[in-house]
């Protein structure tokens, strides 16, 4: 029989589809026997795999009831008893994609040093309500403590402290959304379909609208600071001005040339796995993420064993696997 892999004419390496074709591997008397018996339950096979998959989304639906009330027990415990405001806790607050992550990159560059030494900014400046789901402990936070929270004005923990609220043009946060939506929620649907349940507020964090109205009406009251989008992109310096001066930070002069340099979009682009939602869940999982191509060495992994770790696998090695002939390599 002949096992050659043959090349397929077409497409070419660039598009990375298969170029080869593969021989079936050897046939067996008793996998004949189990093709005539696959065969055989073909009218059970439907109805069988319908049932198991009716099963599965009983369990799927049960899971999303009890993840909802998990995130809402652990809300309600963050907001009314483990939370405890400071009069220097500072709140960002925003309705997604309208410059939530820039802001948290301005207050890290305001309260610190500024230096990029970090996993991601969630660590520096975490997710008020995310916490209740990923366990980070506020409590144990330097002051000031910054957070991002994108909860609307209803639900947000009204203490005494600083909110900083952005609003960003409702058209460009529905595209925006949408791209977000298309490349870390793996939505497949149009823009229009998208635009149907933007306007409707039938997606995260609801209505763009509700949340607006919201925070605009208290847009007056001393403890926030209301900000535009289109007004940090047309003059970055004058707002990190404005917003030092809301939070009483004295910013020296020679700094403040810095800081606007690392808060431009390019200077944060090149660093985007330290803003990137993706790497924000990985990070809270305790996954790190570039390190999974390690080394590819023969025996490297080796040199980290103790005698006593070599002689517990020789041990099991040669009752398990030696009296089969396996070779150690
Ligand atoms: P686009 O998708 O239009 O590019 P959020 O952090 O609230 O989710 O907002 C994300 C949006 O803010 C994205 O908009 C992102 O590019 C933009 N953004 C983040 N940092 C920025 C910066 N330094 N300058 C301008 N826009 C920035």
């Amino acid at each position: 029989m002949d096992t050659s892999v043959s090349v397929v004419d077409g497409p070419s390496l660039a598009d990375g589809k298969p170029m080869v074709r593969l021989p079936p591997p050897p046939d067996t008397p008793g996998l004949r026997v189990k093709a005539i018996l696959w065969r055989l339950l073909w009218p059970i096979r439907w109805p069988l795999s319908r049932l198991l998959w009716m099963l599965s989304w009983v369990f799927r639906i049960i899971q999303w009831v009890a993840f909802g009330l998990h995130v809402a027990i652990d809300y309600v415990r963050l907001m009314y008893l483990d939370y405890t405001a400071r009069p220097d806790d500072i709140f960002i607050v925003s309705y997604p994609r309208s410059g939530t992550t820039w802001l948290q990159m301005i207050l890290y560059q305001l309260t610190t040093d500024g230096n990029m030494d970090f996993a991601h900014i969630a660590e520096k400046c975490p997710w008020f309500e995310r916490s209740a789901i990923s366990k980070r402990r506020l409590d144990k936070l330097p002051s000031p403590r910054v957070f991002k929270t994108h909860l609307p004005y209803i639900w947000l923990p009204k203490r005494r402290c600083r909110y900083i609220y952005v609003a960003r043009n409702g058209k460009d946060v529905a595209w925006s959304f949408y791209q977000f939506y298309r490349s870390h929620f793996r939505y497949r649907g149009s823009f229009e379909q998208f635009f149907r349940l933007f306007m409707r507020g039938w997606v995260a964090w609801g209505s763009w609208f509700y949340h607006v109205r919201g925070y605009w009406k208290r847009r007056n009251d001393p403890r926030f600071l209301f900000l535009f989008y289109e007004d940090m992109v047309r003059d970055l310096e004058g707002t990190i001005r404005r917003i030092a001066a809301f939070c009483g930070l004295q910013i020296p002069e020679e700094r403040m040339a810095e800081i606007v340099r690392r808060c431009r979009f390019d200077f944060m682009k090149q660093h985007e796995e330290k803003f990137d939602y993706a790497f924000e869940l990985l990070v809270d999982q305790g996954i790190v993420p570039g390190r999974f191509l390690r080394k590819g060495q023969v025996g490297e992994g080796q040199q980290s064993f103790t005698p006593q770790l070599h002689e517990e696998f020789d041990r099991k090695f040669q009752r398990r696997l030696a009296p089969l002939g396996f070779p150690l390599r």
